[in-house]
């Protein structure tokens, strides 16, 4: 307690401010001393609580005589200043040390020779992405990459999204300061691929993308693959998105039902989304596909003129797809939470060798 109410006008403010000071020394000792992070909580909010330390002490100042009470106030929060630096710097420490012995309790000697007879095995990403590629690279299609940073005109303007596009608000991105960004999707690299060569294409892009995301079935950081298939006019045709995409359904999943449902995306007209029947119950109705039956793993479509417009391409006929290969990875292998695939524990990884 700092100073007593009853007597303050007779206690002078040198007084006062030497009595904070002591009281300062007290809590700092008491934050020297915590020797966790849930001690030095508690020691935060008997400090700074709603009914902590300073709150009462604030509350004190209204007893006080008016030229008093600025003065006190100043020596107030000088001290609630001083003493918040002290926790933040004290987490700081219990922070570190808490890393610390985590690192050393799970620590892995990977120069160690390998006496449990333990082999790697690919992450269930990769695994999944290799299977794709796998399909696609039998066809002939060839494999285009394009930069995580991209310009906005290869991630939304050329693709049909200008910026006053509705659908550009189905995308939350990482901007940068200079107009760039993290890409959101794989798309930009059909546009990459036909500003840099003439038709016919056929082309997938697997890679990573990136979008403002968190929760049991998003992350920041996953995977897409985008196919492109562009000819001459009429020469490719919805049938032959369809043939394509149900039988490579069949080559990841092996015997199930596959739907076409008109959907939309700007970069495509008409657009589709593609569904599988439920893995999990067979098409019967359960949890993980909302008892609807159906799983929704692609979207696809005719590459809309626009599009074509963009890269000056004329006289052509195309298709585009794109899919997500976390949700294609968590389908195969039955995983429950998609943050858990990049957690990078050990634990989790065995299962899957
Ligand atoms: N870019 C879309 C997305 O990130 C996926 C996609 C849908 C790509 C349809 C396509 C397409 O090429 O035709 O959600």
């Amino acid at each position: 307690m700092i100073f007593a109410l009853g007597v303050c006008s007779s206690v002078s403010y040198f007084e006062i401010k030497k009595e904070i000071e002591v009281t300062v020394k007290e809590w700092s000792e008491k934050i020297k001393n915590c020797a966790s992070l849930e001690e030095l909580e508690a020691v935060r909010v008997e400090l700074f609580g709603k009914k902590g330390f300073f709150a009462k002490e604030f509350e004190k100042l209204k007893a006080l005589p008016k030229e008093e009470k600025p003065k006190v106030a100043k020596e107030l929060n000088l001290a609630k200043e001083q003493l918040f630096k002290e926790i933040q710097l004290k987490k700081d420490e219990l922070l570190a040390k808490e890393i610390d012995k985590k690192l050393q309790e799970e620590y892995i000697d990977v120069s160690l020779l390998n006496s449990k007879g333990y082999k790697g095995a690919l992450h269930p990403v990769m695994y999944t992405l290799d299977k794709i590629i796998e399909y696609f690279s039998a066809l002939n299609y060839s494999i285009q990459t394009g930069p995580l940073v991209e310009d906005d005109f290869y991630n939304f303007e050329a693709l049909n999204l200008p910026k006053h596009h509705p659908a550009r608000d189905m995308q939350d991105t990482f901007y940068f300061k200079d107009g760039k960004l993290l890409r959101t999707h794989t798309s930009p690299v059909q546009i990459r691929t036909m500003l840099s060569t003439k038709p016919p294409i056929r082309m997938i892009s697997p890679g990573a993308v990136f979008r403002r995301d968190y929760d049991l079935t998003h992350t920041p950081m996953f995977h897409q693959v985008e196919g492109l298939v562009v000819d001459k006019a009429k020469k490719v045709s919805f049938a032959n998105l369809k043939f394509i995409l149900e039988d490579f359904l069949h080559y990841i999943f092996g015997d199930v039902k596959v739907r076409f449902r008109p959907s939309f995306f700007p970069f495509t007209e008409p657009s589709a989304e593609v569904d599988i029947s439920c893995l999990f119950c067979e098409g019967k109705g359960c949890r993980v596909c909302s008892q609807t039956g159906w799983l929704e793993v692609l979207g696809c479509g005719m590459v809309d003129p626009n599009v074509f417009e963009a890269v000056e391409y004329e006289d052509v006929s195309g298709y585009a797809f794109g899919l997500g290969v976390e949700r294609f990875a968590m389908l195969l292998h039955h995983i429950g939470d998609l943050r858990s695939l990049f957690e990078g524990d050990l634990r989790l990884l065995e299962q899957f060798r």
